[in-house]
Protein backbone atom coordinates (compact mmCIF):
# COMPACT_ATOMS: atom_id res chain seq x y z
CA UNK A 1 0.00 0.00 0.00
CA UNK A 2 1.03 3.56 -0.91
CA UNK A 3 1.91 6.35 1.67
CA UNK A 4 -0.18 9.07 2.22
CA UNK A 5 0.11 12.19 3.68
CA UNK A 6 -2.28 14.43 5.23
CA UNK A 7 -1.08 17.70 6.17
CA UNK A 8 -1.43 19.16 9.54
CA UNK A 9 -1.45 22.48 9.49
CA UNK A 10 -0.89 25.27 6.23
CA UNK A 11 2.98 25.49 6.62
CA UNK A 12 4.40 22.04 7.66
CA UNK A 13 4.07 18.71 9.50
CA UNK A 14 1.89 15.66 8.14
CA UNK A 15 0.23 12.50 9.17
CA UNK A 16 1.14 9.10 7.69
CA UNK A 17 -0.73 6.32 6.53
CA UNK A 18 -0.29 3.27 4.60
CA UNK A 19 2.45 1.78 6.47
CA UNK A 20 3.43 -1.07 9.51
CA UNK A 21 6.65 1.00 11.02
CA UNK A 22 7.29 -2.64 12.90
CA UNK A 23 8.18 -4.71 9.66
CA UNK A 24 11.01 -3.87 7.70
CA UNK A 25 10.57 -1.06 5.44
CA UNK A 26 11.71 -1.11 2.08
CA UNK A 27 14.20 0.92 -0.20
CA UNK A 28 10.76 2.46 -1.48
CA UNK A 29 9.27 2.87 1.68
CA UNK A 30 12.79 4.55 3.37
CA UNK A 31 12.73 7.04 0.09
CA UNK A 32 9.57 7.67 0.63
CA UNK A 33 9.74 8.72 4.40
CA UNK A 34 12.79 11.15 3.36
CA UNK A 35 10.81 12.43 0.66
CA UNK A 36 8.00 13.54 2.50
CA UNK A 37 10.19 14.51 5.35
CA UNK A 38 11.50 16.91 2.60
CA UNK A 39 8.57 18.05 2.01
CA UNK A 40 6.99 18.11 5.91
CA UNK A 41 9.45 18.29 7.92
CA UNK A 42 7.80 16.58 11.03
CA UNK A 43 5.65 13.27 9.99
CA UNK A 44 2.98 11.73 12.46
CA UNK A 45 2.42 7.95 12.50
CA UNK A 46 -0.48 7.12 14.82
CA UNK A 47 -1.74 3.73 16.06
CA UNK A 48 1.99 2.13 15.84
CA UNK A 49 2.74 0.43 19.54
CA UNK A 50 6.15 -0.97 19.01
CA UNK A 51 8.72 -2.64 21.20
CA UNK A 52 12.00 -0.95 21.79
CA UNK A 53 13.74 -3.51 19.84
CA UNK A 54 11.34 -3.05 16.80
CA UNK A 55 12.23 1.24 17.02
CA UNK A 56 16.01 0.69 16.61
CA UNK A 57 15.19 -1.72 13.89
CA UNK A 58 12.63 1.48 12.05
CA UNK A 59 14.92 4.29 12.60
CA UNK A 60 17.92 2.01 11.64
CA UNK A 61 17.33 2.19 8.24
CA UNK A 62 17.67 5.91 8.12
CA UNK A 63 21.60 5.87 8.91
CA UNK A 64 23.76 5.75 11.74
CA UNK A 65 21.93 6.66 15.51
CA UNK A 66 23.18 8.96 17.46
CA UNK A 67 23.88 8.82 21.72
CA UNK A 68 23.56 12.97 22.35
CA UNK A 69 24.57 13.71 25.91
CA UNK A 70 25.34 10.43 27.00
CA UNK A 71 28.65 11.14 26.55
CA UNK A 72 28.58 13.47 29.56
CA UNK A 73 25.74 12.69 31.47
CA UNK A 74 26.98 9.36 32.78
CA UNK A 75 23.54 8.00 34.37
CA UNK A 76 21.88 4.16 35.15
CA UNK A 77 19.70 3.85 31.99
CA UNK A 78 16.34 2.53 32.09
CA UNK A 79 16.66 1.38 28.50
CA UNK A 80 19.29 -0.91 28.12
CA UNK A 81 20.49 0.36 24.37
CA UNK A 82 22.14 3.49 24.96
CA UNK A 83 20.87 4.40 21.14
CA UNK A 84 17.66 4.60 23.09
CA UNK A 85 17.03 8.17 24.48
CA UNK A 86 14.84 7.63 27.42
CA UNK A 87 12.28 10.62 27.27
CA UNK A 88 10.53 9.70 30.08
CA UNK A 89 10.12 10.68 34.01
CA UNK A 90 11.07 7.40 34.99
CA UNK A 91 14.01 6.83 37.13
CA UNK A 92 16.50 3.39 36.16
CA UNK A 93 14.26 1.21 38.82
CA UNK A 94 11.51 2.04 37.36
CA UNK A 95 9.81 4.96 39.67
CA UNK A 96 8.29 8.12 39.07
CA UNK A 97 11.72 10.35 39.48
CA UNK A 98 11.89 12.89 42.28
CA UNK A 99 10.60 16.54 42.27
CA UNK A 100 14.62 18.08 41.60
CA UNK A 101 16.21 15.06 39.84
CA UNK A 102 19.14 15.60 36.91
CA UNK A 103 16.71 13.25 34.74
CA UNK A 104 13.80 16.12 35.50
CA UNK A 105 16.13 19.15 34.41
CA UNK A 106 17.03 17.41 31.48
CA UNK A 107 12.92 17.15 31.10
CA UNK A 108 12.87 20.92 31.52
CA UNK A 109 15.69 21.49 29.43
CA UNK A 110 13.58 19.93 26.77
CA UNK A 111 10.92 22.40 27.66
CA UNK A 112 13.19 25.14 25.91
CA UNK A 113 13.01 25.65 21.71
CA UNK A 114 15.98 23.60 20.57
CA UNK A 115 17.09 20.89 17.54
CA UNK A 116 18.43 18.26 19.42
CA UNK A 117 21.86 17.91 19.49
CA UNK A 118 22.41 20.88 17.59
CA UNK A 119 25.86 21.77 19.56
CA UNK A 120 27.50 18.60 18.24
CA UNK A 121 28.90 18.07 15.10
CA UNK A 122 27.79 16.05 13.28
CA UNK A 123 24.67 17.00 14.38
CA UNK A 124 21.25 15.51 14.71
CA UNK A 125 19.40 14.93 11.26
CA UNK A 126 15.86 12.77 12.43
CA UNK A 127 14.72 12.19 16.28
CA UNK A 128 11.77 9.78 16.16
CA UNK A 129 9.82 10.18 19.16
CA UNK A 130 7.54 7.02 20.25
CA UNK A 131 5.10 7.47 23.03
CA UNK A 132 4.40 4.87 25.63
CA UNK A 133 2.66 6.67 28.35
CA UNK A 134 1.20 9.57 28.25
CA UNK A 135 -0.11 12.16 31.65
CA UNK A 136 -3.57 13.02 32.06
CA UNK A 137 -2.87 16.55 31.08
CA UNK A 138 0.02 18.25 29.32
CA UNK A 139 2.92 17.26 28.14
CA UNK A 140 2.72 18.08 24.49
CA UNK A 141 5.18 18.52 22.32
CA UNK A 142 5.02 21.79 20.28
CA UNK A 143 7.52 21.89 16.72
CA UNK A 144 8.33 25.05 14.33
CA UNK A 145 9.15 25.12 10.87
CA UNK A 146 12.91 26.92 10.63
CA UNK A 147 12.59 27.18 6.72
CA UNK A 148 9.04 29.14 7.06
CA UNK A 149 10.81 31.06 9.68
CA UNK A 150 13.80 31.97 6.82
CA UNK A 151 11.20 32.65 4.11
CA UNK A 152 9.04 35.07 6.53
CA UNK A 153 12.16 37.08 7.89
CA UNK A 154 12.30 40.78 6.95
CA UNK A 155 14.61 41.45 4.39
CA UNK A 156 16.99 43.51 6.47
CA UNK A 157 16.88 40.68 9.04
CA UNK A 158 17.60 38.28 5.80
CA UNK A 159 20.25 40.28 4.03
CA UNK A 160 21.84 41.05 7.98
CA UNK A 161 22.28 37.10 8.97
CA UNK A 162 24.18 35.62 5.83
CA UNK A 163 27.45 35.78 7.04
CA UNK A 164 26.46 35.03 10.46
CA UNK A 165 27.43 32.10 12.43
CA UNK A 166 26.43 30.73 15.76
CA UNK A 167 27.87 28.58 18.71
CA UNK A 168 25.57 25.96 20.09
CA UNK A 169 26.92 24.78 23.18
CA UNK A 170 25.47 21.51 25.29
CA UNK A 171 25.45 22.87 28.48
CA UNK A 172 24.03 26.55 27.25
CA UNK A 173 20.45 25.49 28.53
CA UNK A 174 21.38 23.38 31.50
CA UNK A 175 23.00 26.87 32.96
CA UNK A 176 20.34 28.81 31.83
CA UNK A 177 18.29 26.46 34.01
CA UNK A 178 20.70 26.88 37.07
CA UNK A 179 22.35 23.79 37.04
CA UNK A 180 26.14 24.88 36.99
CA UNK A 181 27.51 22.29 38.73
CA UNK A 182 29.93 20.72 35.93
CA UNK A 183 33.52 19.42 36.58
CA UNK A 184 35.50 20.83 33.62
CA UNK A 185 36.56 17.72 32.40
CA UNK A 186 32.48 17.30 31.41
CA UNK A 187 32.28 21.23 30.06
CA UNK A 188 35.37 20.26 27.60
CA UNK A 189 33.96 16.84 26.83
CA UNK A 190 31.53 18.47 24.31
CA UNK A 191 33.48 21.45 22.40
CA UNK A 192 30.58 23.84 21.17
CA UNK A 193 29.83 23.46 17.58
CA UNK A 194 29.42 26.37 14.37
CA UNK A 195 26.68 26.58 12.34
CA UNK A 196 25.29 28.98 9.61
CA UNK A 197 22.18 31.37 10.95
CA UNK A 198 20.71 30.99 7.41
CA UNK A 199 21.38 28.12 6.78
CA UNK A 200 20.54 25.25 4.07
CA UNK A 201 18.70 21.94 4.44
CA UNK A 202 20.10 19.58 2.43
CA UNK A 203 17.46 17.18 1.70
CA UNK A 204 15.37 19.84 0.15
CA UNK A 205 17.61 22.93 -0.78
CA UNK A 206 15.12 25.34 1.36
CA UNK A 207 16.76 28.06 3.12
CA UNK A 208 16.60 27.61 7.20
CA UNK A 209 16.85 30.21 9.63
CA UNK A 210 18.89 28.00 12.07
CA UNK A 211 18.49 28.78 15.60
CA UNK A 212 16.95 27.40 18.63
CA UNK A 213 18.00 27.48 22.54
CA UNK A 214 21.19 25.90 21.83
CA UNK A 215 22.72 28.62 20.45
CA UNK A 216 24.69 31.19 23.11
CA UNK A 217 26.76 33.16 20.67
CA UNK A 218 26.92 35.05 17.32
CA UNK A 219 30.93 34.59 15.90
CA UNK A 220 32.68 38.21 16.03
CA UNK A 221 29.88 39.68 17.96
CA UNK A 222 28.97 40.94 22.09
CA UNK A 223 27.79 38.37 24.02
CA UNK A 224 24.91 40.52 25.57
CA UNK A 225 24.09 42.30 22.20
CA UNK A 226 24.36 38.14 20.58
CA UNK A 227 21.62 36.87 23.09
CA UNK A 228 19.21 39.29 22.64
CA UNK A 229 19.48 39.17 18.59
CA UNK A 230 19.16 35.12 18.90
CA UNK A 231 16.68 35.43 21.21
CA UNK A 232 14.12 37.92 18.43
CA UNK A 233 14.79 35.44 15.79
CA UNK A 234 14.07 32.70 18.15
CA UNK A 235 10.63 34.86 19.21
CA UNK A 236 10.27 35.17 14.95
CA UNK A 237 11.08 31.30 14.30
CA UNK A 238 8.15 30.03 17.09
CA UNK A 239 5.17 32.15 16.57
CA UNK A 240 2.14 30.68 18.03
CA UNK A 241 0.36 30.72 14.84
CA UNK A 242 2.63 28.42 13.12
CA UNK A 243 3.15 25.80 15.56
CA UNK A 244 1.99 22.22 15.34
CA UNK A 245 1.19 20.89 18.89
CA UNK A 246 1.53 17.15 18.91
CA UNK A 247 -1.15 15.96 21.41
CA UNK A 248 0.45 12.30 21.93
CA UNK A 249 -1.10 9.48 22.36
CA UNK A 250 0.27 5.78 23.09
CA UNK A 251 1.77 4.23 19.73
CA UNK A 252 2.42 7.50 18.20
CA UNK A 253 5.85 7.75 16.67
CA UNK A 254 6.89 11.52 15.39
CA UNK A 255 9.76 12.02 13.42
CA UNK A 256 11.05 15.42 13.27
CA UNK A 257 14.04 17.14 11.30
CA UNK A 258 16.23 18.93 13.82
CA UNK A 259 18.18 20.78 10.41
CA UNK A 260 14.53 22.66 9.23
CA UNK A 261 12.56 22.35 13.02
CA UNK A 262 12.68 23.14 16.47
CA UNK A 263 10.34 21.93 19.06
CA UNK A 264 9.85 21.72 22.59
CA UNK A 265 8.12 19.96 25.58
CA UNK A 266 5.43 21.23 27.60
CA UNK A 267 4.40 20.77 31.23
CA UNK A 268 1.91 18.27 32.72
CA UNK A 269 2.11 17.47 36.43
CA UNK A 270 5.40 15.63 36.72
CA UNK A 271 4.29 13.13 39.69
CA UNK A 272 2.25 11.30 36.90
CA UNK A 273 4.18 8.76 34.58
CA UNK A 274 5.07 10.56 30.83
CA UNK A 275 6.88 7.74 28.93
CA UNK A 276 8.36 8.28 25.28
CA UNK A 277 11.60 6.81 23.71
CA UNK A 278 13.53 8.46 21.17
CA UNK A 279 15.95 7.11 18.51
CA UNK A 280 18.07 10.06 16.81
CA UNK A 281 19.85 9.86 13.67
CA UNK A 282 22.80 11.57 13.49
CA UNK A 283 23.82 13.95 9.88
CA UNK A 284 26.56 12.12 8.84
CA UNK A 285 27.22 11.69 5.02
CA UNK A 286 25.94 8.35 4.50
CA UNK A 287 22.38 9.30 6.88
CA UNK A 288 19.60 8.70 5.15
CA UNK A 289 20.72 8.17 1.67
CA UNK A 290 18.97 11.32 0.84
CA UNK A 291 19.93 11.58 -2.72
CA UNK A 292 18.21 8.46 -3.43
C1 LIG B 1 13.07 15.19 22.67
C2 LIG B 1 12.34 16.31 23.28
C3 LIG B 1 10.20 16.97 24.19
C4 LIG B 1 9.09 16.29 24.89
O1 LIG B 1 12.62 14.04 22.80
O2 LIG B 1 14.08 15.45 22.00
O3 LIG B 1 12.81 17.41 23.26
O4 LIG B 1 7.94 16.72 24.72
N1 LIG B 1 11.14 16.01 23.79
O5 LIG B 1 9.35 15.33 25.62
MN1 LIG C 1 14.60 17.41 21.93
Amino acid sequence: MALTFKPLSPVFAAEVSGIDLTKPLSQQDVRAINAGMNEHAVLVFRQQPMTAQQQLNFASSFGPLDIGLKRVFKRPERLGDERLIDISNVDADGQVTRRDSPKNLSNFANQLWHSDSSFMNPRAAYSMLHCVIKPSWGGNTEFADLRHAYDTLDERTRAEIQELKAEHYALHTRILLGDEAYTDEQKKSIPPAIWPIADTHPGSGRKVLFVGVHARQILGWPTAESRMYLQDLLEHATRREYVYVHKWEPGDLVIWDNRSTLHRGRRYDIAERRELRRTTINDTPEAMLQAL
